[in-house]
């Protein structure tokens, strides 16, 4: 799929390739993909072009520093949510919620933390050491294929994972609404059937959520696990518990108070920026905000689509001691 699509952002195109890039994908294993008309194997997950260049470039030239944030995800696994908060926590003292004037109420989570991958395909001369220390980023890049200083390093990851039925879900309709023409033939079993296979954006799944989990009880100081679930439920918890795996220092009741609910669904998918604005990319911020709900996959999946997830997922985590719960 061309980047000509008005809101389909440049990252999930295949324009801007280099020689190194090209020649690269012409040795790898291609998939036709749903929403993208392409992807490519490398190093065991399924990339678009354009990504698969960010992380090659991302690779060879991102030098991690001990104090680095990285928050990782699969995609549409509460990103944007897990950005706010972070970005939150550790500018608190110096951008107080409570304040009434927080960057996050006239600015949208995803320019306010660089993703890192997309940076190095769209910005190739964004200068990373220029961010404020700590510096917090995004990526969606396996732990395998990590740039090798973020695991040298001492930077701490954060991983947030969602189960599967609501991220797939919320994948299916974030594509229909970037890319309606491209994705309206699309069925729908196909879709889950080619996620089941794991040949799907950034997929295979499993294995995308299980580096980081078995890294995470390997070197819990370096990893933090925590999931879309437990953040829904008992956000202001989760909070603490990232705060203590970052070294954040104490923090107040109210101060997590007023991060959960600056940060809450309901506060941001409502103000301007995220419902009128647009990234730099094209991509429309609202289409980043869809019901936030856990089990929301309900009114999308038939009964037999999500037993299929839920048998293939089953398998895949079976001995890991992951379970999804709805
Ligand atoms: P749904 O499509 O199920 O509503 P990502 O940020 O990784 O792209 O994930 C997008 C998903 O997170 C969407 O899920 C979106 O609605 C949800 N989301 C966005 N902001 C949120 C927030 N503040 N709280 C809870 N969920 C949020």
């Amino acid at each position: 799929m061309s980047s000509s699509s008005s809101s389909v952002p440049d990252y999930l195109g295949d324009e801007d390739l280099t020689q190194e890039t090209r020649d690269l994908i012409s040795s790898l294993p291609s998939e036709k993909g749903w929403l993208v008309s392409q992807m490519y194997q490398f190093q065991g997950r399924w990339h678009t072009q354009a990504l698969l260049q960010g992380i090659l470039k991302c690779q060879k030239h991102f030098e991690a520093q001990d104090s680095d944030i990285i928050l990782v995800t699969n995609p549409k696994s509460g990103t944007t949510w897990l950005k706010a908060l972070v970005f939150a926590l550790i500018n608190r003292h110096k951008l107080p919620v409570s304040s009434g004037k927080h960057p996050l109420l006239v600015t949208n989570p995803h320019l306010l933390v660089p993703f890192l991958e997309g940076v190095y395909y769209e910005s190739p001369g964004f200068d990373f050491s220029a961010l404020p220390s700590p510096r917090l980023m995004n990526t969606h890049i396996s732990h395998l294929s990590l740039p090798e200083s973020v695991k040298s390093s001492s930077c701490k990851i954060v991983y947030c994972c969602r189960n599967p039925k609501d991220m797939f879900v919320s994948l299916w309709h974030f594509g229909k609404k970037l890319a309606p023409e491209e994705t309206a033939d699309y069925p729908i079993e196909k879709a889950v059937e080619a996620f089941c296979e794991g040949k799907f954006i950034g997929g295979p799944f499993w294995d995308h959520v299980l580096e980081y989990w078995y890294t995470s009880r390997e070197n819990p100081n370096k990893v933090l696990f925590v999931t879309y679930e437990d953040l829904k439920k008992q956000t202001g918890n989760e909070i603490k518990r990232i705060a203590e795996f970052l070294g954040c220092g104490f923090i107040g009741d109210e101060e997590v108070r007023d991060i959960v609910r600056l940060c809450s669904f309901e506060s941001l998918s409502t103000l301007e920026v995220n419902r009128e604005g647009k990234l730099p990319n094209g991509m429309e911020t609202k289409a980043f905000f869809r019901k936030g709900e856990i089990g929301g996959w309900r009114d999308t999946l038939s009964e037999s689509l999500a037993e299929q997830i839920d048998k293939t997922m089953e398998e895949k985590f079976q001995g890991s001691g992951l379970k999804f719960s709805c």
